[in-house]
């Protein structure tokens, strides 16, 4: 009997593209990253470099995070994260646009340097950059023993095993759950969080796993949605708060691997240009989950819905407004406010990787990208 040994499928795992293989990974990427750090049974986070380098993070005046892509969008998450918990000022820099405009940093600041690959050249030399300047480098990483961390003076590895596809996606939600662990363990060392609000947030990340798999159960759902947008020429992604770096995100996806043209903006940022684009051929993708800004965000949708755009919303599942105003809909498990990008770009990711399939697109190694860019 013939034995049909499809090679590429099996290093796959059986998924058609390395992209989607890695997409279903991240509740195990998450456990991974996690192990380790936090401890189950006292529901506490430790991260080694913060153990060891206390005095430092804790005297640091500013946190200016470098990074490019994908990274840089996990790094706008990170300063919300670490500005609500830690009170720390925190800005994110393109890498390359930091290292050639002679920024303001001294050794009273600390820089975070993100990068998956940990070659990017532009990261690098953002690096050097702040070295000579003094600033402490602590660099997060995925690949062990790349440029970055042996250049840094500390850091954390995000431990999410090789990504193979182009377009990033476990790594980006490992630096995101690093960067919450980040956040969380140097505002416990600050004594700026209260006993009950890290528990409950330590408690609430040791479900994030199960949540995202809840999400990839809809795969079937997203990859039937995405056959509607084939022919898109544009797409709009929308969220606020801790879903806007999110939103760029999911644009930034789509673009990638489809080639559609798609922006990402802060929802209520759409009134101030981007709303004269609506008409009955621009899908708008709106993350509605029901946080802090659930009402901003319901009209901004009624703002869209005037124009005729198309909407596509994240909700969550006992939503009974947005349902109704939504053209299309998913469903996504209620978290934490400061945990929702773990959550919500699970969806964005398979969104832009079935629209991507759909238009007969080589996912894992789009045109023109490459998975680490160590040339200027
Ligand atoms: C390349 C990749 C992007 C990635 C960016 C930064 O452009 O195609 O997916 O986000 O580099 O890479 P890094 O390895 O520094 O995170």
């Amino acid at each position: 009997k013939k034995i049909d040994l499809n090679i590429g499928r099996l290093e796959k795992d059986g998924y058609p593209h390395f992209m989607l293989k890695e997409i279903f990974e991240q509740p195990e990427c998450i456990n991974d990253c996690m192990r380790g750090r936090v401890n189950k049974e006292t529901h506490e986070v430790q991260l080694s470099a913060i153990s060891e380098h206390k005095e430092r993070l804790l005297g640091a005046r500013r946190f200016i995070i470098v990074a490019c892509g994908t990274s840089w969008h996990a790094g706008l998450i990170g300063k919300q994260l670490i500005e609500t918990f830690c009170r720390i000022p925190v800005e994110v820099e393109y890498a390359s646009e930091f290292r050639y405009r002679n920024p303001v940093i001294d050794n009273g600041d600390v820089v975070i340097a993100l990068s998956q690959s940990g070659e990017t050249a532009d990261t690098l030399a953002a690096i050097e950059l702040a070295k000579e300047k003094g600033a402490f480098v602590y660099g997060i990483c995925n690949v062990v023993g790349s440029s970055i961390p042996r250049n840094t003076d500390t850091g954390s590895y995000i431990h999410v095993g090789p990504e193979i596809g182009v377009a990033s996606t476990k790594a980006f939600t490992g630096q995101v759950t690093v960067l919450t662990l980040f956040a969380l363990a140097l505002s416990k060392e600050k004594q700026l969080i209260n006993d009950t609000t890290y528990r409950c947030i330590i408690d609430e990340l040791e479900q994030i796993p199960e949540k995202i798999k809840e999400v990839l159960k809809q795969n079937q759902n997203i990859a039937e949605l995405s056959r509607i947008f084939t022919y898109a020429h544009n797409f709009i992604y929308l969220g606020r708060g801790y879903s806007y770096p999110v939103a760029l995100e999911g644009a930034l996806k789509l673009k990638e691997i489809s080639y559609i043209h798609a922006e990402g903006y802060p929802a209520a940022e759409m009134k101030h240009g981007p709303i004269a684009l609506i008409d009955t051929e621009m899908p708008v993708v709106v993350i509605a989950t029901q946080n802090a800004m659930y009402e901003k965000i319901i009209s901004n949708i009624q703002e869209i819905k005037a124009r005729k755009g198309h909407i596509i919303a994240l909700i969550n599942p006992n939503d009974t407004i947005i349902s109704k105003l939504a053209d299309e809909c998913i469903e996504i498990p209620e978290t934490l406010e400061c945990l929702e990008p773990l959550i919500t770009t699970i969806p964005l990711q398979l969104l832009a990787y079935h629209i991507a399939v759909c238009k007969g697109k080589d996912v894992d190694q789009p045109r023109n990208l490459a998975k680490s860019v160590t040339v200027e």
